[in-house]
């Protein structure tokens, strides 16, 4: 909301905790066995938030998502194009627009994927970990993060160099809380047992997981339970594929039309899926990315779906999931008929490369 005195001031819209008649409010969950409570959705800036993309556009979508009450806004240190932009892009708007609203503000960040050459910019070793935090602050200007996480699992590095790493990254200041992204159910329990010793439990995993998508349905959701860890499920909306974004062929300047995703992932088999499931959709009054979202939010284990979002209108479509979360047996059969895996797991290799 612009502030109506100052239009350049941006005014958190007072609504965004209790909703509007046409807006449900965001339910916030807590994440696993922690005090820390998630919105339902949170926004992410892997795509969308980098030097190609209008700054202007990237301010909107980020004031609308807070006025509608999300507050979790999830970075990581190679985000871009180029790595880094994002969060840069998100510091300059934390600065002009975010800066009275920080203590309402979740704002995430990870390191272990590719950010530089050498052997101090990809992995799990407590010098990339502790020194790309470092560098994510400066480009945010922030003082902390809320949670960091170590992005994917580092075969060649010791789970437990990894995990001190994170509970020193808490006990500088750097962060309030640490999680772990794509590791497998087996590595999230080492994990989890070393930071329970060190005093800094993890508080959530971060993987993929969408229609699509379903590999945490195997054994891992139910090792977070066990482990007292949330779950926040990226790419609920398989990157797009789960709207109606390919419906009637593949839009220039989407992300299959900017080549930014696989193109192989939109195959015929996949998009008569798209169709089948966008009619359930339809037939609960919803969109597909609306039951896309509410799909991935039915499992108590989900604390909060990951989303992204390349416009206003498309952030609006998504949050408008909330107005019907629920479920009857017979939509799960029909959905369960066309949601299975589509080959479309592109962070599988990094979960399986330390089994
Ligand atoms: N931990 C990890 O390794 C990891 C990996 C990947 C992502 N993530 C996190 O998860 C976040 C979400 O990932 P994602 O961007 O792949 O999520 P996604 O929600 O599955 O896909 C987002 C894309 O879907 C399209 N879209 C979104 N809402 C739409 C709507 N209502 N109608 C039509 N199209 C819509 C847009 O595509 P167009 O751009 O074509 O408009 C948007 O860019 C990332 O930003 C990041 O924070 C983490």
């Amino acid at each position: 909301m612009n502030d109506p005195v100052y239009p350049d001031i941006y005014r958190a819209a007072d609504t965004r905790y209790t909703g509007t008649d046409d807006q449900p409010a965001v339910p916030y969950r807590r994440s696993g066995v922690s005090g820390l409570k998630l919105p339902a959705i949170t926004l992410g800036l892997w795509h969308n938030f980098g030097s190609d993309r209008p700054l202007q556009n990237q301010r909107e979508i980020l004031r609308h998502a807070f006025d509608r009450g999300v507050n979790h806004f999830d970075l990581a240190n190679n985000y871009g194009p180029v790595p880094g932009a994002a969060e840069e892009n998100f510091g300059r708007i934390m600065a002009s627009d975010f800066r009275p609203y920080r203590d309402e503000m979740l704002i995430s960040s990870k390191a272990g994927w590719y950010m530089q050459d050498g052997p101090y910019g990809f992995g799990g070793s407590r010098k990339y970990l502790v020194a790309s935090c470092d560098a994510s602050l400066r480009r945010m200007g922030l003082d902390y993060v809320d949670i960091f996480y170590h992005h994917r699992p580092d075969p060649e590095c010791p789970v437990e160099e990894t995990v001190a790493a994170l509970d020193h990254i808490v006990r500088s200041g750097r962060a309030l809380y640490v999680g772990i992204s794509s590791y497998s159910p087996e590595l999230t329990r080492q994990a989890q047992s070393i930071a329970k010793d060190l005093g800094t439990p993890l508080l959530i995993h971060q993987p993929s997981y969408s229609m699509f998508n379903r590999w945490i349905e195997d054994d891992l959701l139910d090792t977070c339970a066990e482990q007292g860890m949330g779950v926040i499920a990226f790419s609920a909306l398989a990157q797009g594929l789960l709207t109606d974004r390919y419906l009637d062929g593949v839009p220039e300047g989407s992300r299959l039309g900017t080549h930014k995703m696989n193109s192989g992932f939109l195959s015929d088999e996949t998009l008569s899926a798209i169709r089948a499931l966008n009619d359930i959709a339809a037939g609960r009054g919803q969109t597909l990315a609306q039951m896309a979202i509410a799909w991935v939010l039915r499992r108590p284990e989900v604390t909060s779906a990951l989303i992204g979002a390349s416009s206003v209108e498309q952030l609006d479509d998504s949050l408008d999931a909330l107005k019907n979360l629920d479920f009857n047996d017979t939509e799960l059969v029909e959905i369960d008929r066309w949601a299975v895996d589509r080959g479309i797991n592109q962070w599988a290799g990094a979960t399986e490369s330390t089994e």
